[in-house]
């Protein structure tokens, strides 16, 4: 961003991740939380579901004429071919998905996938026209040594695309240590962390990075959003557990109503 430029305003986007969680019958989450946001009067942000990619198809019906958009959890790298068992991210695009996650820590850890293998996911996520959240974050012992942010910074580094764009990429910053565990990072160390991270979008992709989402995600709960959302740099969240049941995701949405 050139200097004196004022930093653009950002959507914030509030994301949730079901992860291996939901069957056929957890389409009343999203016709409740459907109802809930219509009754809202103004809803400052994007929200967004992230089901089993078995859900997709049947999450997009049920959230028509909402403001719920409905998303992946992770994609393969190519459009097709002989892989068994993968999806790719054409066919997320094809059952109803805006949205791909990618480069999960649990993806990152269960199926050992590199800075390269997301950056890969990522590229294919464009390719399809859909938006790629890039998740980052440290582990524990990552944090107790003080690599924080040389570990994020090499994921960022490896993980997003050259191509990159407000539109097409969203980050979210999750501390593996946080994730499903109750911890969070205090406010002020999130801001240090999103600061670093905007830091690093703006020296590569320029206005671009100024203008891209940067999400919070780990234990975020309707008890803790409102501080955590108003933390600089921080534009949205990526939530887990919370965003299984309709009351719970609305009340972590209110941060933003
Ligand atoms: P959590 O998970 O909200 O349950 O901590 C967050 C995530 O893994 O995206």
């Amino acid at each position: 961003m050139a200097a004196g430029k004022k930093a653009p305003r950002i959507t914030a986007l509030v994301a949730g991740n079901w992860k291996m969680n939901g069957l056929k019958a957890s389409r009343k989450e999203v016709s409740g939380l459907a109802r809930r946001l219509a009754k809202a009067e103004r809803v400052g942000c994007d929200v967004l579901v992230c089901p089993p990619a078995t859900l997709i198809s049947l999450l997009k019906e049920e959230a028509k004429g909402s403001k719920i958009a409905i998303g992946g959890q992770d994609c393969h790298a190519n459009a097709s071919g002989a892989h068994t068992g993968d999806i790719s991210a054409e066919m997320l695009k094809d059952a109803g998905a805006g949205f791909v996650i990618v480069g999960h820590s649990e993806r990152r850890a269960d199926h050992g996938e590199t800075d390269a293998t997301v950056r890969a996911k990522a590229e294919a996520a464009h390719r399809a026209g859909l938006v790629a959240i890039v998740c980052v974050g440290e582990t524990e012992q990552q944090r107790d040594a003080g690599e924080t942010l040389k570990v994020i910074g090499g994921q960022l580094a490896g993980s997003l695309t050259d191509a990159a764009t407000a539109k097409t990429t969203v980050v979210a910053y999750e501390p593996v240590w946080a994730i499903g565990t109750g911890r969070t990072p205090t406010a002020d160390d999130v801001a240090k962390v999103h600061a670093a991270i905007r830091e690093t979008l703006v020296g590569r992709f320029g206005e671009e990075g100024a203008a891209m989402r940067i999400l919070y995600g780990g234990s975020v709960k309707p008890s803790n959003a409102a501080e955590l959302m108003a933390v600089p740099n921080v534009n949205g969240a990526l939530v887990g557990g919370a965003s299984l049941k309709a009351e719970d995701f609305f009340g972590i949405i209110s941060a933003y109503i």
